[in-house]
């Protein structure tokens, strides 16, 4: 490198204008504070290493302070926790601390106050006076967390997440499952809490011995109505949703005498008989022609599991009081 250019930045870079250089050479002489072969670089005024890489000499620059007192703040943190916090393990046990903490006692502690605090609104959830425990706004809301997950766990498969349920396509014979909706105010059975959690209790045309049945006849199958009578029926029954279907014709004759008796009066069900009304646009298998005829040929018995063994009393009437909230929420 020639002298002549260094002189292009600020800073002073010519050797030879360095404090005490020799002004031709740039040499400073021998410093009587360096040990015997140290060497001063020109340029930064840092000793170097000594290590010569094809003309690049090393500096020796110090370790940089800050860095130092990290490391020396990380090591006496380190000392200080080790003695007061659990920290060595020891084979089977492990260094204690002086302050004994411990977060295993702490975390059995906050979960038998949370059970504590659980048990103190649970218990009220064992009575069956469904009409008080609506009215405790503050109750129903320390159980709601717990209603949505026992219905998330145990019903939303069925009945759909938000109880909208989900219409089964049993067409042709097949026996597709249906399942109602929880989220409307019509009801197979019952609409007051009490009674729906004897449903949930006993379920529907299931194994318990004192389980509700439900069984829509297989009119066609079973020879119990002729062909031209359902095929009458069936539009009929189809446009009763839409308010088509005229109340006096040979059809509505037919379904007075054999089909009201379950279903209601021009369909309307509510007779808490499990028949469900045919007059809204909720279908548990279907509304359209063909998925009607399919029901009145073949009949149709959906299975609800009983649920005595599966849950407790408090469980299943928080569920019962939840569906009956549902209902509520729904119908608004
Ligand atoms: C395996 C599917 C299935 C599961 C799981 C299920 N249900 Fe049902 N549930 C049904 C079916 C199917 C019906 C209608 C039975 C019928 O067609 O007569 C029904 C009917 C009901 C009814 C009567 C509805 C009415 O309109 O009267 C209630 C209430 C009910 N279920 C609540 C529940 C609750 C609460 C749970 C969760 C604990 C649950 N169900 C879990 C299938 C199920
Ligand atoms: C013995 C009582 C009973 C009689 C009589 C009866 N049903 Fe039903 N019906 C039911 C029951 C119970 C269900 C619900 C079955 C289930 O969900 O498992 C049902 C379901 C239905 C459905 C399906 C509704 C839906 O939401 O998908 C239709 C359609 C229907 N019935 C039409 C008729 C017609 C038409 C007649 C007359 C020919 C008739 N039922 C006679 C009990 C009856």
């Amino acid at each position: 490198m020639s002298s002549g250019d260094t002189s292009m930045t600020t800073d002073v870079t010519d050797p030879r204008e360095l404090e005490g250089a020799d002004p031709h050479t740039g040499e400073r002489g021998d410093d009587p504070l360096l040990e015997h072969g140290q060497e001063i670089d020109p340029v930064t005024g840092h000793i170097t290493t000594g290590h010569d890489w094809n003309g690049i000499k090393e500096l020796n620059t110090p370790f940089p302070k800050i860095a130092l007192w990290a490391l020396i703040i990380s090591v006496v943190y380190s000392v200080i926790t080790w003695v007061l916090l659990p920290a060595w393990p020891l084979g089977s046990t492990y260094t204690k601390g002086l302050l004994g903490v411990d977060q295993t006692t702490d975390a059995d502690a906050e979960h038998a106050r949370l059970v504590d605090l659980r048990a103190h609104w649970r218990e009220g959830f064992a009575s069956d006076d469904f009409a008080a425990l609506a009215d405790d706004a503050d109750v129903m809301a320390l159980a709601l967390p717990e209603m949505r997950r026992l219905y998330a766990d145990n019903c939303a498969a069925c009945h759909g997440a938000e109880g909208q349920g989900r219409t089964g396509h049993g067409v042709g014979g097949a026996q597709g499952a249906g399942f109602p909706a929880l989220n409307d105010d019509e009801w197979l059975w019952y609409s007051e809490p009490e009674d729906i959690a004897d449903v949930i209790r006993v379920g529907i045309n299931s194994d318990h011995p004192d389980t509700y049945f439900a069984e829509m006849p297989a009119f066609g199958r079973d020879g119990m109505l002729e062909r031209s009578d359902i095929d009458l029926l069936v539009p009929w029954v189809a446009g009763l949703s839409a308010g088509t279907s005229d109340p006096d014709s040979e059809a509505a004759g037919i379904f007075a005498d054999t089909c009201a008796a379950c279903h209601g009066d021009g369909g309307t069900g509510g007779l808490e008989s499990g028949a469900p009304s045919l007059v809204d646009a909720e279908w548990i298998y279907g509304g359209s022609e063909q998925a009607i005829r399919a029901t009145i040929w073949n009949g149709r018995s959906g299975h609800m599991p009983a649920w005595e063994d599966r849950l407790s009393d408090e469980e299943r009437n928080m569920l019962a009081l939840y569906v009956a909230g549902l209902s509520q929420a729904g119908a608004q």
